[in-house]
């Protein structure tokens, strides 16, 4: 059983970013990143935290904007409008899940799809749809499928089982896995809570695709043998015996399902740092192709 170490593969990748950063910054200007929050999550608010610590080892220029949960619409769509018209941002990220008040997809639709390094825009979903490499791809997929290439394992004619449907995940994943070339050309199956016999569905996966939401929903009758196991699951249990409270475990029963597997990621480490990596990935794009 191979285990997949997300973390060293993301931070070979944060390494190229660093390099590519400096040589941005050196022909005019670094890449610059917003991420907008909007609420008290404390999920949220560790994500955003850690993607603004990553901007600032990698040189970018990062600004964070915690709003509070009372934010209106109008509020956050005034702040998209002018971040959409602020030159030295590259990429804007407004962290999901807002507040119940908020219209999220009508913010997502604001953002200047140039500058959408979440690929959450309706012309980047479109774009990822019709196989145009010109689009942002989410994060979390696209951090999915470069794990499972710098693991040599081979997506081609592999049949794919993706759990969940999101537009953040499930959607996107299914999408780059069924895409014609590397990483690609996979047979996909999307799999949700309506899907009858899920176990059954699952034992067809010679790659698995955890991303449910829900803490070690995936067990060993889910897994047929030798099969690879994405856990894209970061699923906050209590535990008295942690310091903080809680721990994190992933959608998939680790300890059931490893020795099942062929590969398999740990939560955490696993998918978790790529999500990062990727949109650092991203945002140096986007600022390659706005120019100084
Ligand atoms: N919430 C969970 N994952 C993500 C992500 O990749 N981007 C944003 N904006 N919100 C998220």
């Amino acid at each position: 059983m191979q285990l997949i170490d997300g973390k060293a593969v993301a931070g070979r990748v944060l390494a190229q970013c660093k390099d590519d950063a400096m040589r941005l910054t050196a022909e005019g200007r670094a890449p610059g990143l917003a991420v907008v929050m909007v609420g008290d999550d404390p999920a949220s608010r560790a994500y955003v935290g850690s993607k603004e610590r990553t901007c600032v080892q990698l040189g970018f220029h990062s600004v964070k904007h915690e709003l509070p949960a009372d934010t209106t619409q109008q509020q956050l769509v005034g702040l998209v409008r002018q971040l959409n018209d602020d030159p030295e941002i590259d990429g804007i990220l407004v962290q999901s899940p807002p507040p119940a008040h908020i219209d999220e997809a009508a913010v997502v639709r604001m953002i200047d799809p140039a500058k959408d390094v979440d690929g959450f825009h309706p012309d980047n979903v479109a774009k990822l749809a019709m196989e145009d490499d010109s689009a942002f791809v989410p994060c979390t997929p696209l951090g999915v499928q470069r794990l499972l290439q710098e693991s040599g394992v081979d997506t081609a004619g592999a049949e794919a089982v993706v759990v969940g449907r999101s537009m953040i995940v499930g959607k996107p994943m299914a999408l780059l896995l069924s895409r014609r070339g590397p990483g690609g050309d996979a047979t996909v199956t999307i799999a949700h809570s309506r899907t009858r016999d899920l176990a059954a569905v699952c034992r067809r996966a010679d790659i698995l695709v955890a991303a449910i939401g829900r803490p070690r929903m995936i067990g060993p009758d889910h897994v047929k043998d030798g099969a690879v196991v994405i856990d894209v699951g970061i699923n906050r249990i209590e535990d008295a015996g942690d310091k903080r409270g809680y721990r994190l475990v992933g959608d998939v029963d680790f300890d059931l399902v490893a020795p099942r597997c062929r590969a398999i990621t740990p939560v955490p480490g696993g998918v978790g740092p790529m999500t990062i990596a990727m949109l650092m990935e991203n945002t140096i794009r986007a600022r390659r192709r706005r120019g100084v």
